[in-house]
């Protein structure tokens, strides 16, 4: 299942310097990691410049090192969230989109992104006008398939059914933040939180019965599972946290894994499948994710895992 598993770039280039990032992208292609998820705007806000950009050039620079390597791998990125000179947010207009797309790929010095992904709603723009975009973008060949990441259901829906009007290329990817925990509903969205970041049981309904593809954004919730110095944020802060952590750490104890690799497999054996992007900053970080890609858990662990409500 490894070739399920996302690797995570959102902190290549600033936090995560290019050495390290040139290490982990290596040894994820080594243990047959295929797919890298990065961003425009990866990572704005860890750099003084204020601007995004840098991950998607680091990645650049590792493909243009070897030049077999770009066919080894699928790059996934998104537009819309990079900050713009009037203080506010980019946005998903059609210019923004064509402009962005190719300086994406200029950064990443390809031809082709295998998954280009519209980041956040933007209500300043009607959803058909940017499926309408991003549609000209796959006739182009710049993009080979569209996602969305962010949104509320009902808008997938209301762009999805636009391009099945006009024989558009549709949504057929979600990008979205779940764990083993979920939030209490109705928690406030703290900071740069996304008010429909969430995957919820209308997000899994919707995506089995269109049979698109689901990743999980922050997964580990910042190493919380594993990690004494990561708390978990208060929105977690419920019995059903209680019950599940209890069930997580004892089937981790069990098969004598850490209880973040049991989140990681758990997602991979759900159903729908649930592609978590793993987030590391290390080759150790990055070795745990892989073995817990390996993990297999029978369907009477699954069962066990997901009985605690
Ligand atoms: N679409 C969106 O809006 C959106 C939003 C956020 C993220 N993303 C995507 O999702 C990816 C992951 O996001 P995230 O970084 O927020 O993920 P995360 O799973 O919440 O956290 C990753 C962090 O957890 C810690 N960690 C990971 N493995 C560990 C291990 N084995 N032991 C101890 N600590 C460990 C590390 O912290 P330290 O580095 O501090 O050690 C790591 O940076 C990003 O790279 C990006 O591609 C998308």
């Amino acid at each position: 299942m490894i070739s399920e598993l996302v690797l995570g770039a959102m902190y290549f280039g600033t936090r995560t310097d290019a050495n390290t990032s040139f290490a982990l992208l290596d040894r994820f292609v080594e243990a047959g990691g295929r797919t890298i998820d990065t961003a425009n705007c990866y990572a704005f806000w860890a750099d003084e410049s204020g601007a995004g950009g840098q991950s998607e050039a680091v990645i650049g620079e590792w493909l243009r090192a070897d030049a077999g390597r770009r066919e080894r791998v699928e790059i996934s990125t998104k537009v819309g969230v990079e900050p713009d000179p009037h203080g506010g947010v980019e946005g998903l207009s059609p210019d923004v989109v064509r402009r962005e797309s190719a300086r994406s790929l200029e950064r990443l010095g390809v031809d082709t992104v295998d998954l280009y992904w519209a980041h956040a709603p933007d209500p300043g723009t009607p959803v058909a006008e940017t499926a309408e975009v991003m549609d000209e973008l796959v006739r182009n060949g710049v993009v080979r398939r569209l996602g969305a990441s962010n949104f509320p259901t009902w808008l997938v829906e209301r762009a999805r059914c636009h391009a099945a009007g006009r024989a558009l290329t549709p949504f057929t990817a979600l990008q979205l933040s779940t764990s083993y925990v979920e939030q209490r509903p109705g928690a406030p969205v703290e900071g740069k939180d996304h008010r429909f970041g969430w995957v919820t049981e209308e997000t899994r309904h919707y995506v089995a019965a269109h049979d698109l593809e689901l990743w999980a954004y922050s997964p580990l919730l910042q190493g919380a599972f594993d990690r004494p110095d990561r708390a978990f944020p208060e929105a977690y802060d419920h019995p059903g946290t209680t019950r599940r952590l209890a069930v997580l750490q004892d089937v981790a104890g069990r098969l004598g894994v850490r209880p973040g690799q049991v989140v990681l497999s758990w997602l991979l054996h759900s159903s729908p499948v649930v592609r978590p992007i793993i987030g590391v900053s290390s080759v150790e970080q990055l070795d745990e994710a892989i073995a817990a890609g390996e993990l297999a858990l029978d369907l009477e662990l699954m069962a066990e895992l997901d009985a605690p409500r």
